[in-house]
């Protein structure tokens, strides 16, 4: 299915954006709107947003804050003009989202209600206008803290997922830290709990707390205040933050359906998960752990994908075998200088293997049951000796090729005092500006070997740092420094989102182009920057229709609600009254670009 270079979707790469401006930048020839904003109503019962006099029970009804992950799905037989969005709500920036005089108790449970999901219902006159959500529509939800999940596989009941308020051990309520996602074959979405730990005070003494991040201090949102069930050190509770840290499975094509937990993935850091079919028909889900020296991981489906079945293959993800990477690079130890400089052999590369953790329903852990390192699955991982990685974040499968691209985004403990130093496939200490890793499974997709290489080592090339673009010349690529985010174009081209280059190479975050195959492997094109203070997330590659989403996160998130450094999306100009629904204060939003002379 190879195709590379004729996809509909051409542009002239963008300059590099001053991490400082305040602008949403797309190429010539392309324009940029809204599809929903932070405050958006979503149902006919919703408020208006009204910045500053946002309440709990208007925000429940709204679109929520910091959307990460985000796909559109088109409804089948709408003739390509309806279609299903789904959007998560990573965190909450509470000190430009709500003015100082709120009372705190307030600010707690309005910032309480903008976390979790949100699916809308998307319309178009025809397929060259742009999107705009419907409000009122029959399958718009949104997933609040109090929003039931069924835990499934073999954590689901295991005592160390009961709690007083659920006996059981298989409902849960809520979900937190959503981070990147991805879409299944057969029209789920997955979203990953990445940094649940934030939510939870705990006794923290324990090796598995300490593992997991978890500590004795009050939080930063305080929703122990409201609900005892965020202080685990309430017997009632004390295993209330094993409920977080699951891959989540959500139909949105069904407004009653009741979303899913997956405790056969483990439970991490999940920064998200990938699923591609393998030639046998078994299920492959890949998912990294964000945090810096941990582990990149991957879920075998017992049971086999049906073609049309989508009850059965909604099952799949229930139960299977979880393995953990380890990398071997081949170049000699002494060439691998920290700098990120290439070994003398000509490029980053090595052989690999998937460690196993749970295999056929049995622990392969010495001392811990399945179960054990279902839930405590950085624990189990840390006896088998896998590789620690510079935080994996999103970790995507190409349908067109089968080569799994590994986001490592960076890793500043890298090489410093007690910590572990560069390798071949982590190859620069005190890594700013991360670098992407290919993987090809040996065989089928289920296999437990693999090669790999670096697709790139990143920076900017202008500014004298050491970078590596598959042997493209440095001088012909987009700078580009922490790559989080992937997506695939419908010709196989690589689309890479960034998360902390205004740190990095002093630019702002954007979206990337990366040519994969043919002469032109390793270019960097990038496509669109994002205003200041802003993440670059989703994003959506609809090449076909030369139009591109993404969502844009904490815009502005350095500033104060007085004194904010973002007025995106609006752009209210100063001394103007907003119009109805809108604020001259930066919003968290899902944006479309697309050309103009559609
Ligand atoms: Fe929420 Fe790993 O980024
Ligand atoms: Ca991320
Ligand atoms: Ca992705
Ligand atoms: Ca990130």
């Amino acid at each position: 299915k190879n195709g590379y270079g004729t996809s509909k979707l051409k542009f002239t790469a963008i300059a590099p954006v001053d991490a400082a401006v305040d602008a949403f930048t797309v190429p010539e020839g392309f324009t940029w709107q809204p599809v929903i904003r932070w405050g958006d109503p979503i149902f006919n019962d919703a408020p208006e947003f009204d910045l500053g006099k946002q309440t709990a029970a208007a925000q429940e009804r709204q679109f929520g804050y910091n959307n990460d992950y985000t796909d559109i799905l088109e409804i089948p037989g709408s003739k390509g003009r309806r279609a299903v969005l789904f959007a998560n709500h990573e965190y909450t920036n509470e000190g430009i989202m709500f003015p100082t005089a709120m009372p705190a108790a307030d600010v707690r449970k309005i910032g309480a209600a903008a976390h979790g999901l949100t699916v809308v219902e998307l319309e178009r006159r025809n397929k060259n206008t742009p999107w705009s959500y419907v409000k009122g529509a029959g399958l718009n939800r949104r997933f609040l803290n109090d929003t039931p999940y069924e835990l499934t596989g073999p954590v689901a009941g295991s005592p160390l997922v009961q709690t007083k308020a659920d006996p059981a051990g298989r409902t849960i309520l809520g979900t937190l830290g959503n981070c990147a996602g991805g879409t299944t074959p057969w029209g789920t979405i997955l979203s990953g709990e990445e940094n649940f730990n934030g939510y939870f005070v705990a006794p923290g003494t324990s090796d598995k707390d300490k593992r997991y991040g978890l500590t004795s201090k009050p939080t930063a949102r305080q929703w122990e205040l409201d609900d005892p069930r965020f202080d685990t050190r309430n017997a009632d509770s004390a295993n209330e933050a094993n409920r977080f840290g699951w891959i989540v499975e959500v139909d949105p094509f069904d407004p009653t359906s009741t979303p899913k937990k997956h405790s056969a993935l483990g439970r991490f850091k999940h920064e998200g998960a990938n699923v591609i079919v393998a030639e046998s028909g078994h299920v492959v889900a890949y998912s990294g752990d964000d945090e810096r020296f941990d582990y990149l991981y991957k879920f075998v489906s017992k049971d086999k994908y049906i073609e049309g079945d989508r009850k059965h293959n909604m099952t799949l993800l229930s139960a299977g075998d979880l393995y953990v990477a380890r990398f071997t690079g081949s170049a000699p130890a002494a060439e691998i200088t920290g700098t990120g400089a290439v070994p003398s052999d000509g490029g980053f590369d090595g052989t690999g293997e998937w460690l196993p953790l749970v295999v056929g329903g049995v622990s392969q852990v010495r001392d811990m049951s399945v179960e054990e390192v279902l839930v405590y699955t950085r624990v189990a991982a840390d006896k088998v000796g896998p590789t620690k990685m510079d935080r994996c974040e999103d970790v995507e499968p190409s349908l067109h090729t089968g080569k799994v691209y590994v986001a490592c985004t960076n890793n500043s403990d890298r090489g410093k005092a007690g910590k572990e130093g560069a390798t071949e496939i982590n190859p620069r200490n005190e890594n700013r500006d991360g670098h992407i890793v290919e993987i090809i499974e040996t065989g089928d997709q289920t296999s437990t070997k693999f090669t790999w290489n670096l697709l790139m080592v990143c920076g900017d090339p202008a500014q004298g740092d050491v970078t590596y673009f598959s042997g493209y010349p440095v001088d012909k690529v987009s700078p580009i420094s922490c790559p989080d985010n992937l997506a695939f174009d419908s010709v196989g081209n690589l689309w890479i989102s960034t998360d902390g280059a205004p740190s990095g190479i002093k630019k702002a975050d954007g979206l990337f182009k990366v040519t994969l195959e043919g002469a032109e492997r390793g270019r960097v094109e990038q496509f669109l920057a994002v205003p200041r203070d802003g993440e670059t997330c989703g994003p959506i590659i609809h090449d076909e229709e030369r139009t591109v989403f993404v969502a844009v996160q904490h815009p502005g998130e350095d500033g104060t609600f007085d004194a904010p450094l973002s007025f995106f999306p609006d752009y209210v100009p100063a001394g103007t009254a907003p119009a109805r629904g809108q604020a001259r204060a930066p919003r968290p939003s899902v944006i479309q670009v697309f050309r103009t002379d559609d």
